[in-house]
């Protein structure tokens, strides 16, 4: 899908400052090599490079790469998809936040993340986990009948099955409920101009605003308090590392 990358940095870093606690499970160190997979606009990309790691961002989003590079000029950020990107040499860990539930095709992208990574390195990760934002997901659906959405929302067990599969080993994994807080009475309707576009994308530019007006109004009883939206995130953190024994 296609990004508002700056309207995200202004209204949303929320994602990247919820993302430092899953750097802290990454704890990069020193000399290291280390993929930002979905790397947006570089600010947890640029965090993992002042640990003193080597750290390439990739992305699928021209718009976001283009704010990625001109936060961060230094560091090397590529294109790519997380379900069919290869590296010229592993890497010591795989991070990423906030991307794998926009990557349908799980098995892919998992892996390339196992192929990407050195033997005992460790796939470090944190998205949206089963049930996320299910409020939002309901009244959008509510709204506009039954149009596909754009995100994969799996249980721990189904997607440490899915890396077990390609030899990495499942050290810790949590299924996280995390409110979140979206300021203004338009906070919703820009939450979703700049996260659910998928969903309107066959729709006239003036039918998207009515329906997310909509799905917004429906919302409003339950989700909207003291000039604030919450957003019922509900994330799934994992920490795996890849065995050695078998080869993805
Ligand atoms: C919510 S943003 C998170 C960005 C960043 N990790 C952060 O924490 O701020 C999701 C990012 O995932 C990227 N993305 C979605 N699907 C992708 C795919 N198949 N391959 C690579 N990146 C993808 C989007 O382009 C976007 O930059």
């Amino acid at each position: 899908m296609s990004w508002d990358a700056k309207q995200y940095q202004r209204r949303h870093s929320y994602v990247f400052e919820y993302g430092q606690a899953v750097l802290d499970l990454l704890a990069p160190q020193s000399g290291e090599t280390i993929l930002d997979l979905g790397c947006g606009s570089g600010q947890l990309t640029a965090a993992i490079a002042s640990a003193g790691a080597s750290v390439i961002g990739l992305d699928s989003s021209s718009a976001m790469l283009a704010e990625a590079r001109a936060n961060f000029p230094a560091i090397d950020f590529r294109f790519g998809d997380a379900a069919e990107f290869a590296l010229d040499h592993p890497v010591d860990a795989v991070f990423s936040n906030a991307t794998l539930h926009w990557v349908k095709n799980s098995d892919a992208a998992v892996h390339c993340i196992a192929r990407a990574l050195k033997p005992g390195g460790r796939f470090v990760a944190e998205f949206g986990g089963h049930g996320n934002i299910q409020p939002v997901v309901d009244a959008l659906h509510a709204v506009l009948g039954p149009v596909e959405s754009p995100w994969y929302y799996p249980t721990i067990g189904e997607y440490t099955t899915i890396i077990e599969r390609y030899g990495l080993e499942t050290r810790e994994a949590w299924l996280i409920d995390r409110p979140t807080k979206v300021e203004g009475e338009d906070g919703m309707e820009d939450w979703l101009g700049v996260f659910a576009r998928d969903f309107v994308r066959d729709l006239e530019p003036a039918q998207r605003k009515s329906a997310f007006r909509s799905v917004a109004e429906r919302l409003r009883p339950t989700k909207f308090r003291d000039g604030v939206w919450t957003v019922d995130y509900r994330r799934l953190r994992i920490v795996a590392h890849k065995t050695g024994a078998r080869k993805p």
